[in-house]
């Protein structure tokens, strides 16, 4: 008799599980904490906007109804924020699931896919699922490499993800970069411009994607509200593309794939500007104060354009790592993006800003004295 795994599809066994960001929960139980900083997951620390968050409550009382499957009304309203035709959106459970539906939609196993190293994980697990090639080009200095992508794009790749700002390592791609890599890689190879942080942005040199979407109809982008609508426990994210791409992804979209509550938060949440606002600020000043520990510390972060930073430390970011988690302090130890000596930390509130520098300015200070 065949085992369950042999009978399992072989693409399946080249795939890791996702290591997510360490729950709040576990850590209090682990370490018998109580106050837990999370600072690993790039959530919005000031929380979901007030107005989603009343607008869900007053939702409440109609959980025994399906969805919108076609989230109308916020694909009106997004089709108007870009100044498009509602038929140019798909919306998802999370842009994770969007990433899922294009290589369910457009990879076979014959087929490939181009992505920088380090970049976000659901690309290639997406591919993988699908049994298709992943081509990695490594980042220069945390930067994608635009020049490199575009050559390694062969007659079998048909996505090339661009995570611009890039996950982990918080840098952007430049408008000139953009526009000369549109300009070589072939039109029916689909640029998949991943922009979950673009609305943390404050780089003159940024141009979002959004703007060469009538221009090149194999791009796609993708946005969430996860991040800076703080709406993550939601999952919701949406898609734009040219309708013919939109039409095809669609067909691959489970019924009611984006729940009423998501729908409801992030349409009130899109419209709640003040809260953007007060995140974009909150999050400018939280860099500031934490380049500031670093810089002290004499640790290097990239510059990020994100709601985190990805910061060389020059030691074993793993015992880091657990040493804040026994301070109650959550981060992401880089090794698991190919940099064992750096962490990834969500900017937070000041306080947790300033709580998560005086516990590595403890551990430091320890480490000293068992050095001495
Ligand atoms: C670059 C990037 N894309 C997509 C996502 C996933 O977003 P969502 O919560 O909408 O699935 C994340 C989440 O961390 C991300 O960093």
């Amino acid at each position: 008799m065949k085992s369950f795994q042999e009978l399992s599809r072989r693409e399946l066994t080249q795939i890791r599980p996702y290591e997510p960001g360490k729950p709040i929960e576990e850590v209090k139980k682990e370490y018998g904490l109580t106050d837990i900083v999370k600072l690993a997951s790039n959530e919005n620390p000031l929380g979901p906007s007030p107005k989603a968050a009343s607008a869900i409550s007053k939702a409440l009382s109609e959980l025994h109804l399906y969805p919108d499957g076609g989230s109308v009304d916020l694909k009106n309203a997004l089709a108007e924020r870009f100044n498009v035709e509602p038929n140019w959106i798909t919306v998802g459970n999370g842009s994770d699931e969007i990433i899922k539906r294009l290589a369910e939609t457009f990879l076979t196993p014959a087929d490939s896919i181009v992505v920088a190293k380090p970049t976000f994980s659901e690309y290639k697990f997406a591919a993988q699922l699908m049994g298709a090639e992943i081509v990695e080009i490594p980042c220069q200095k945390g930067r994608l490499d635009l020049p490199l992508m575009a050559a390694a794009v062969s007659e079998n790749t048909k996505l090339v993800f661009v995570c611009n700002p890039n996950n982990p390592t918080g840098t952007i791609v430049s408008k000139a970069e953009v526009e000369r890599f549109l300009s070589e890689v072939p039109q029916d190879v689909l640029v998949v411009f991943d922009e979950a942080y673009a609305e943390y942005v404050d780089s003159e040199d940024y141009l979002s994607a959004v703007n060469y979407l009538k221009e090149y109809p194999n791009v796609v982008v993708l946005r969430t509200f996860s991040k800076i609508y703080g709406l993550a426990s939601l999952r919701i994210g949406y898609a734009l593309a040219d309708p013919e791409v939109i039409s095809l992804v669609e067909k691959a979209r489970e019924p009611f794939n984006v729940n009423r509550l998501a729908q409801i938060g992030a349409l009130a949440a899109l419209a709640d500007t003040e809260h953007v606002e007060r995140s974009r600020r909150v999050n400018q000043e939280g860099k500031k104060q934490l380049a500031a520990g670093f810089a002290k510390l004499g640790w290097r972060p990239l510059d990020s354009q994100t709601n985190f930073m990805l910061v060389e430390t020059f030691q074993d970011c793993r015992r880091l790592f657990q040493d804040l988690l026994k301070k109650g302090i959550i981060i992401r130890p880089a090794d698991i993006f190919g940099l064992p000596t750096s962490i990834r930390v969500t900017v937070g509130t000041e306080e947790q800003n300033a709580a998560f520098l005086a516990a590595v300015q403890e551990i430091m200070a320890a480490k000293e004295g068992e050095a001495v």
